[in-house]
């Protein structure tokens, strides 16, 4: 088991998969080009392990089905895009811009959500402590504050997207932000680095909450992984 969670969280952490390069073309040149292809990283808990917040079923879908298949894309658009460079084809790799921002965005998108998830048992839903308590404290009057905040913007994006709790590095403040589609949250501005970030795409919820986005929202927290939050949030400020 422990052995399990290492390897699980190595590749989390990185996302990378160890294999060999994907070789374009033909001939000796084209063997010393290629793409690193990105893997599905594992989940560091059972997909049931979330309930009754989030059932095992979503959990499952959304890992095996949809982050696979954004993953999946990600590493087909830049196949492709290795290949239109090599052929110096402008015009490709303008196009394939869009298809990599969306599913290379739901690749990084998901695979930060898995972290910011934690089963009750392992401390999820467990306020922030430390410097990051401080400073939710300090930003929206309370953890209260922070999520009432959060689950309003959540309700009110409309169609797909994110709502995220960011800390901006350039004036060091939190931020609550939403993103559209799989936009991660640094297209709203580099500086901004993602604490939590809630899916509210209705792959999310969907099965267990059918149209009722805020019951989500409102139980979501229950399972939040501040310690991760906390970790990312003093790697930043030190
Ligand atoms: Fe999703």
């Amino acid at each position: 088991m422990a052995l399990r969670l290492m390897l699980t969280r190595k590749s989390l952490a990185s996302g990378l998969r160890a294999e060999p390069s994907v070789l374009l073309g033909s001939g000796l040149a084209s063997q010393s080009r290629g793409v690193k292809t990105f893997a599905l990283p594992d989940l560091p808990y059972d997909y049931g392990a979330l309930e009754p917040a989030i059932s095992g079923e979503i959990m499952r879908l959304h890992h095996q089905k949809h982050h696979q298949t954004y993953v999946t894309n990600y590493n087909k658009a830049l196949e492709q895009l290795e290949e239109a460079i090599t052929k110096g084809d402008a015009s490709t790799t303008v196009k394939l811009q869009s298809a990599i921002k969306f599913n290379g965005g739901g690749h990084v998108n998901h695979s930060i959500f898995w972290k910011n998830l934690t089963p009750i048992s392992e401390g999820g839903g467990e306020p922030p402590k430390g410097s990051l308590g401080w400073a939710v404290d300090t930003h929206f009057g309370s953890l209260e504050g922070l999520v009432k905040k959060m689950n309003a913007e959540g309700a009110a994006l409309q169609g797909s997207g994110w709502v995220w709790l960011g800390y901006d590095k350039e004036s060091q403040k939190l931020v609550v932000e939403t993103t559209a589609n799989q936009d991660p949250l640094v297209t709203k501005a580099p500086t901004l680095v993602p604490l939590v970030g809630i899916d509210v795409w209705e792959h999310a919820y969907y099965l267990q909450y059918k149209n009722v986005r805020p019951d989500y929202l409102k139980n979501i927290w229950r399972v939040i992984n501040w310690k991760y939050a906390s970790e990312v949030y003093d790697k930043e400020c030190s």
